[in-house]
């Protein structure tokens, strides 16, 4: 059993990574700044799983009180999640986005070098391909960031990589995830997203709620079998399986490696509205409007390397998944007859 400290734990991934790693018995320690999640989340993940995770607040490029924590727990490894993920924004202020992750990351290394903690394993994305030649994308597909969000990743992914090369950290996971999606089933925890979403579960999950009238889809004239953008969604409990896999396997190997995470399955916006309508038994309305700025027609993961090195793969499929983020929303809301 570990001692993991998670950056960003208090986040959507982070909330239901704690919950995965405490039921598999492993102790949990969050840093987080609350700059993007809820007050409340701690209480909810203490009712949840029947714990209290000590909780630091602190933002990660502040090193001293960083270190300072780091002291206060036999800390095996970090999870490091927290960073600011908005594309739209990454590209209307640069440098908050260079300094949140890339020295954010940075700050973190030197606090856990300070303290001798020398395995992470770290959040990135899929986004790091940017345009990929074809789908399933395996590992050693081409890197093409189309943006600074994406860039900052796979800074922060060469910044880790050559720590373990160079004998600074002992082991290195970079987790490339497709598209996270739903919530934990217990509806407990889950996402919620400020503002107008800029994801379709999300934004799914509201117009069923009837926050929003209908959902827009980005275009249906794509190279795709039905016109829309297909990705590659995967369950957020899945995803937090697969950071305690990843941890324990850090723990058992001294080694680096950069895996995806994803279902290896390409959903449509339509396959997905489809396969909500079932699941929920609620009507979507949508409309096809133009193709929004930015957006790759198809992408989803060749997910073996993950499955080989960690005996993990995802488990859960879109019915899953888009009813998991619907009971979460509906709770939310108040809606009882779901
Ligand atoms: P989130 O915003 O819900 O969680 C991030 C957490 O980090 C929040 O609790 C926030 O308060 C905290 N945080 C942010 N900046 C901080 C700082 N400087 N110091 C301390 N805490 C800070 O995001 P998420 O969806 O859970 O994503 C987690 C990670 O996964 C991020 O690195 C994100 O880039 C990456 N990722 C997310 C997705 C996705 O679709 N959600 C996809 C690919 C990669
Ligand atoms: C977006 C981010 C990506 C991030 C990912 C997290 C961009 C350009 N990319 O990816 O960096 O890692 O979220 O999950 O922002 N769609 C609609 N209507 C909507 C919303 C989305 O039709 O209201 C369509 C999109 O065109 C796309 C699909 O749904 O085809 C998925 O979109 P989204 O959930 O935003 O994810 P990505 O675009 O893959």
């Amino acid at each position: 059993m570990a001692c993991v400290l998670l950056t960003g734990g208090n986040g959507y991934i982070g909330s239901h990574t704690t919950a995965v790693l405490s039921e598999r018995g492993h102790d949990v320690i969050i840093l987080d700044n609350f700059s993007n999640s809820g007050r409340d989340v701690p209480d909810r993940l203490r009712r949840l799983t029947g714990k209290t995770f000590p909780i630091i607040e602190a933002d990660i490029r502040d090193t001293a009180t960083v270190t300072a924590a780091l002291a206060e727990f036999p800390i095996d490894a970090v999870i490091h999640f927290a960073a600011l993920k908005a594309v739209g924004e990454s590209e209307a202020d640069p440098l908050l986005y260079y300094d949140m992750n890339i020295v954010g990351t940075i700050r973190l290394l030197e606090a856990m070098q300070a303290r001798n903690i020398r395995r992470i394993v770290f959040s990135s994305s899929a986004t790091v391909y940017g345009q990929p030649d074809f789908s399933p994308i395996p590992e050693d597909a081409p890197t093409r960031v189309q943006n600074i969000y994406g860039r900052t990743k796979l800074v922060m992914e060469n910044l880790i990589t050559d720590l373990a090369r160079t004998g600074k950290l002992l082991g290195a996971a970079n987790l490339r995830y497709f598209n996270p999606v739903g919530a934990h089933p217990s509806a407990m925890i889950g996402e919620t997203p400020a503002g107008v979403p800029n994801n379709l579960m999300p934004y799914v999950c509201q117009v069923a709620s009837g926050i929003r009238p209908f959902l827009q889809v980005f275009g249906s004239d794509y190279d795709t079998p039905d016109g829309t953008g297909v990705r590659d969604y995967i369950h957020v409990m899945d995803l937090a399986q697969a950071h305690a896999a990843a941890v324990e396997h850090l723990l058992a190997n001294d080694t680096a490696f950069t895996v995806n995470l994803g279902t290896g399955i390409g959903i449509s916006v339509l396959d997905l509205v489809h396969a909500f309508e079932h699941a929920n038994k609620r009507k979507i309305e949508y409309k096809i409007v133009p193709r929004r700025p930015g957006d790759v027609a198809s992408y989803f993961a060749n997910p073996e390397a993950a499955e080989k090195l960690l005996g993990w793969k995802a488990r859960l499929g879109i019915e899953e998944m888009c009813r998991d983020a619907w009971v979460w929303e509906a709770k939310r809301g108040g809606i009882n007859d779901v």
